[in-house]
């Protein structure tokens, strides 16, 4: 599992190695935010840790271009948003996405934005915020192979995420094949390379790598409800009712609708 520290503050963003490698972070240094009654005016800012799993293009992801490595994406967006809105500062925690909801019991994150979905069973687990963007499972084939319905899928290879609402919808096909992975570049790679017939993934991914590999399908599933994404936090933290506030001001002022075309109409 790959461990990455970052600081955001606004506009630029730092590298933050040694304090955060490995070690527990919420314990260390400065980000004694897992209070979160820090917000004193006038005091210094608090420094959250921001967990994610950047393998999730355009949500998060990890951009190169720059020749520099970042952590980019509609989430990190919301998330600098709300953190301006808060006066918070944070640190951005790299992880596989099935450990998520363990960083956040374990208290080594104060929250977690990846494009999760709240469930009834992972809200046993930690809380939620409200909603704040809409995506669809759907079914990515290798040209030529058409699905309409995930009974299609009866006793076929089916790849999807570890840990994910895919993964459980995948589990619900009868004598599935399932291959569960840890990132979605290597979900998709499996279908590229005909290793599983389709894998499941959010309509939201998925777009991106039809785009860039014409063997690609994407089979949309008439009726299927459409899963939410929302903001994660350990139980009982009082970010909660904070970060519900900031969204509901970006939903009614537009800035989450700019947010949402700048990364999810290219
Ligand atoms: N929405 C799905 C879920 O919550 C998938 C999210 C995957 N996110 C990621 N960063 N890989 O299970």
């Amino acid at each position: 599992m790959k461990r990455m520290g970052w600081l955001t503050s606004g506009l630029a963003a730092m590298v933050l190695t040694a304090a955060l490698a490995g070690c527990g972070a919420g314990a260390g240094g400065n980000n004694t935010a897992a209070t979160g009654n820090n917000t004193t005016a006038g005091a210094a800012e608090p420094t959250l840790i921001m967990a994610t799993s950047a393998d999730y293009k355009p949500y998060e992801f990890h951009d190169t271009s720059g020749g520099q490595d970042k952590i980019v994406g509609f989430d990190i967006d919301v998330a600098n948003a709300i953190a301006q809105k808060l006066h918070f500062k944070f640190t951005i925690e790299d992880m596989d996405f099935d450990s998520l909801i363990g960083a956040l019991q374990a208290h080594r994150a104060d929250f977690v934005i990846a494009g999760m979905t709240p469930t009834p069973e992972r809200e046993k687990s930690v809380d939620f915020s409200e909603i704040y963007y809409q995506a669809t499972n759907v079914v990515l084939t290798r040209k030529g192979f058409t699905v309409t319905s995930l009974n299609d899928l009866k006793g076929k290879k089916v790849a999807a995420q570890l840990g994910s609402v895919q993964e459980d919808a995948a589990k619900s096909i009868p004598g599935v094949q399932l291959e569960s992975l840890t990132t979605i570049p290597n979900v998709v790679q499996e279908v590229v390379t005909g290793r599983v017939d389709a894998a499941i993934i959010e309509d939201t991914v998925a777009t991106g790598y039809v785009k860039n590999n014409p063997n690609l399908q994407i089979n949309r599933i008439p009726g299927i409800k459409s899963n939410g994404s929302a903001i994660a936090f350990p139980k009982g933290s009082p970010w909660v009712s904070k970060f519900n506030a900031a969204i509901d001001e970006m939903k009614k002022d537009g800035e989450l609708q700019k947010l949402a075309e700048k990364w999810f109409s290219q």
